[in-house]
């Protein structure tokens, strides 16, 4: 049990046990599995990691969006474990269990839109991807699908094709899958057009009727892809009105409308679906990582007729929907309402994005702070005028903030950009702890 209130270090990072690891880590595992901190986890909890040498870490990347919840939280691991005892797997292709359905039945009532819906369990944010596209084809019996610049959708095929950042994601896996466009982000600090919003009628969403002009013929085009907010890619917030206009767009052309919540749902944002704040009712959503506190489950919700499509036997898979995942997600869903879960998004985001006000005032190194609940992100640059991407820095704050014992991710498709994806239960003095620490690595890399 983490006894610790807040982060505690007791030796330099990584610490003699971990180096030790490393060592063998290196040795065994594939050198494209990533890794951004050289700790090993001993346990965790709430907002807290402890390392296997006494280390107490401030999580703010909550296993990349994972941990909305809280590491560990209690009632999710009562569930897990009554769960583990009754049946671990049986299969939903072979012996249903009512765990799957009742999961469905919540995330259909759940999602944004008031029509009849139907859900789909995988395990990966990938193969949820997968699926919708699968099942998108299938629908409109038309191949091409739509994604943005800046997205990232995961490593299997289709999910890489429609990624936009080649090293390291798409880095000599060619050929990528055929039948894919991509439209532009609405990337409002580094607008590909110039413009500035409000006032930019929406330049970058207008170019998909540009392309419909032109380029591309809707009747070939099954569906369109977009994250509610880029996370990968810098958590881009879209303006107001660009993903109505996308939509409004897709739904003139016969073009299915999937948002893919991977990484904005489950209260990260404010509202349960971030979709719901973009007030759009997507054909389908993708949703996985913390809809199940860690354990591997992802699905599909969408309309019913679209779901229903695909034949027999030809969506799912041996694990999919695993009765122990099940049971966390429904867990995580009454977690999330009972204990406001979306509110304390919303206040954590505010104090992070007003503190780094603050710090902006001080450093000409952050060019631009964004978010929505608690999505938040900094965005580093040489020089305001150029606004050339400041990647070096963010390799040093990392770095320095874990020794001071906070772990925070980096994003962007230039890599400049610094992430913040806290549990939604992290204290304040662990929020303010954090945010110490990133003004003194500021401090430290700037010196
Ligand atoms: C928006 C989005 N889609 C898809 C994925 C892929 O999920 P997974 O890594 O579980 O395959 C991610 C992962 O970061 C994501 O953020």
């Amino acid at each position: 049990m983490i006894l610790e209130k807040n982060a505690t270090v007791v030796t330099s990072i990584p610490g003699p046990k971990s180096k030790e690891l490393l060592e063998k880590r290196l040795k065994y595992v594939a050198r494209g599995v990533s890794y951004s901190t050289e700790i090993f986890v001993d346990e965790a909890k709430g907002a807290l990691i402890k390392d296997i040498d006494g280390n107490v870490f401030v999580d703010f990347a909550s296993g990349i969006g994972v941990q909305n919840v809280g590491h560990c939280d209690d009632d999710v691991v009562e569930a897990i474990k009554a769960q583990v005892e009754k049946n671990i797997h049986s299969s939903f292709n072979v012996a249903m269990y009512e765990q799957y359905v009742d999961l469905a039945e919540k995330l259909v009532s759940a999602t944004p839109g008031d029509y009849a819906k139907k859900a789909l369990f995988i395990n990966s944010g990938a193969e949820a991807v997968e699926n919708a596209i699968k099942i998108a084809r299938k629908y409109t019996g038309k191949p091409m699908i739509l994604s943005l610049e800046n997205a990232f959708h995961g490593r299997t095929y289709m999910a890489m094709t429609l990624t936009s950042k080649v090293r390291p994601y798409k880095y000599g896996f060619a050929p990528y899958n055929s039948d894919t466009h991509k439209i532009p982000s609405p990337y409002c600090y580094r607008c590909p057009y110039g413009k500035q919003n409000p006032g930019c009628n929406l330049e970058c969403a207008q170019k998909l009727r540009d392309l419909l002009k032109g380029e591309l013929s809707a009747d070939m085009i099954a569906a369109l892809i977009v994250e509610p907010i880029q996370g990968e890619g810098g958590f881009i917030v879209p303006p107001k009105g660009y993903l109505q206009e996308l939509q409004k767009i897709c739904n003139e052309n016969g073009i299915l409308f999937i948002v893919d919540e991977i990484q904005a749902g489950f209260g990260r944002t404010g509202s349960l679906f971030a979709s719901e704040q973009f007030e759009v009712e997507p054909d389908m959503i993708t949703m996985s990582k913390s809809l199940a506190a860690g354990m591997p489950l992802s699905a599909v919700i969408g309309r019913e007729e679209i779901m229903e499509n695909p034949i027999v036997g030809s969506i799912g898979g041996t694990f999919s929907g695993n009765p122990v995942s099940c049971a966390a997600g429904l867990k995580v869903l009454e977690k999330i309402e009972k204990d406001n879960l979306s509110e304390k998004a919303n206040a954590i985001g505010e104090k992070i994005k007003s503190r780094l006000s603050e710090m902006q005032k001080k450093y000409p190194v952050i060019g631009d702070i964004r978010g929505l609940g608690a999505m938040c992100a900094v965005e580093f640059i040489k020089d305001p005028e150029t606004k050339e991407p400041n990647k070096e820095i963010i390799g040093k704050i990392t770095k320095e903030s874990l020794q001071q014992g906070v772990i925070f991710l980096s994003a962007g498709i230039y890599g400049n950009v610094l992430r913040f994806l806290p549990p939604l239960v992290m204290t304040d003095e662990q929020l303010e702890y954090g945010l110490d620490a990133l003004e003194k690595a500021i401090e430290k890399a700037l010196s």
